[in-house]
């Protein structure tokens, strides 16, 4: 298996694993894929950075022209570091803190996503206090079906974000009660890895009508936010292509005549990116096999949290070809529900590296210390050379922080 020119197993060796291994030209690939499906609209592409924040792949996408859509101060920092233009970046989470919201309107960020009342009060207030004006968008719930996992479905009524059609309208007749917001643009995210069209055109189609309300009642808008989604291909899915999703819906955005924006994460970074594993040990049961290896759900968390698929592949020549028993891949971690795939078949023996794929978003950016296991190393190829972005932690980097009392 080769990450653009450079093998992988190579890299395994070199750098240790478990490994994740990025390709730049992959995830430019998917940035300029995106942008060009959408050239018509010439929109703010804003990359989701919770779906993988290494300061080397932000620096890379803004390099390109991108934005950021972030979710917390933690992120904002990230932006900061990597000297993100702060007029291109867009902040939704349903929590936002006194001290996030401050720094982000400090920073001068293009807009905050509002996803509650008390949350534009607050946004009001603090503006306010900083003698500022600040630009917000309200995230409308559309209450629509992505057809994905519950976890990550966020755009029906009963989930936690935006508000509804009542709430927006409500807010949009009231503007004068905050006079110090710009209440410039319609932000909405119904879930992720969505791989039809549909769940969006409905969503645009709602959002459009609401829009034109609102305009027609005087609401000075600016922005179409529409938010992430869009799905990969982790097994069978044949999720729509850039080109395929731009032609079901750009007529729909053009016709609300605002700003388009979006907030990919996974379309970008998702197959950009896998973790490379090496065997520990083979264990045959009377009932089962198990392949075990040195990642774990703390590493990817995926499987365990999702029961999600991840394609998994031996880096040893032949090896996927032969007949091999079917085995899970498990970590060392002490639960049951650590696993990074069930009932594969790998022909695979101690010492032997593998490879999950479709592991760059939501990846790393998950991973934890759980089982006070250090997080591991990241490595991104770039014009023909091996970039060490983000180095394997050692165990003082575990109790960093801590106090013996
Ligand atoms: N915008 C907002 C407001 C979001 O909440 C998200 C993702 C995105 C954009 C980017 O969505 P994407 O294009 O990546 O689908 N950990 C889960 C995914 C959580 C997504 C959370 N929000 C997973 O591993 O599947």
């Amino acid at each position: 298996m080769y990450c653009e020119n450079l093998g992988v197993r190579g890299l395994a060796s070199k750098f240790g694993t478990p490994l994740y291994v990025y390709s730049a030209k992959t995830i430019l690939d998917h940035f300029l894929k995106l942008k060009s499906a959408f050239s018509s609209l010439n929109p703010l592409i804003c990359y989701s950075v919770k779906a993988n924040s290494n300061l080397s792949l932000l620096k890379l996408l803004t390099s390109k022209g991108s934005g950021l859509d972030i979710v917390s101060g933690g992120e904002l920092y990230r932006a900061k570091r990597i000297k993100c233009p702060a007029k291109k970046i867009v902040y939704a989470s349903v929590g936002k803190t006194d001290k996030e919201i401050r720094d982000a309107i400090n920073y001068g960020i293009l807009m905050f996503n509002i996803e509650s009342k008390p949350e534009l009060e607050r946004v009001n207030k603090i503006s306010e206090e900083l003698k500022k004006t600040t630009k917000v968008a309200l995230r409308f719930n559309p209450d629509v079906v992505p057809g994905t996992h519950a976890y990550i479905t966020t755009g029906k009524k009963e989930t936690k974000f935006g508000m509804d059609e009542v709430e927006v309208k409500r807010i949009f007749a009231s503007h004068d009660k905050y006079p110090s917001l710009n209440i410039v643009g319609i932000h909405m995210h119904i879930g992720s890895q969505i791989i039809k069209g549909a769940p969006f055109v409905k969503t645009f189609k709602k959002a459009n009508r609401v829009i034109r309300e609102l305009k027609s009642k005087g609401a000075k808008l600016e922005y179409l936010n529409v938010g992430g989604g869009m799905g990969i291909v982790y097994d069978k899915e044949r999720p729509q292509t850039a080109k395929e999703f731009a032609k079901k819906v750009l007529p729909l955005l053009k016709q609300s005549g605002l700003k388009v924006i979006l907030e990919p994460g996974r379309f970008i970074v998702g197959n950009a990116g896998i973790l490379v594993t090496k065997v520990i040990y083979l264990k045959e049961t009377a009932s089962k096999n198990f392949i075990i290896v040195d990642a774990a759900m703390n590493d990817l968390a995926r499987p365990s949290l999702y029961g999600a698929y991840h394609k998994i592949v031996s880096l040893t020549k032949g090896s996927n070809k032969r007949v091999a028993k079917s085995a899970d891949i498990v970590g060392p971690i002490c639960e049951s529900g650590d696993f990074l795939g069930k009932g594969r078949k790998i022909k695979a023996k101690a010492g032997d590296y593998i490879a999950v794929l479709g592991a760059g978003a939501y990846g790393f950016s998950m991973s934890s210390n759980y089982n006070s296991r250090p997080r591991v190393a990241e490595v991104l190829v770039k014009n023909g050379r091996t970039y060490l972005i983000r180095k394997r932690e050692n165990y003082s980097d575990l109790i960093k922080g801590e106090l013996i009392i």
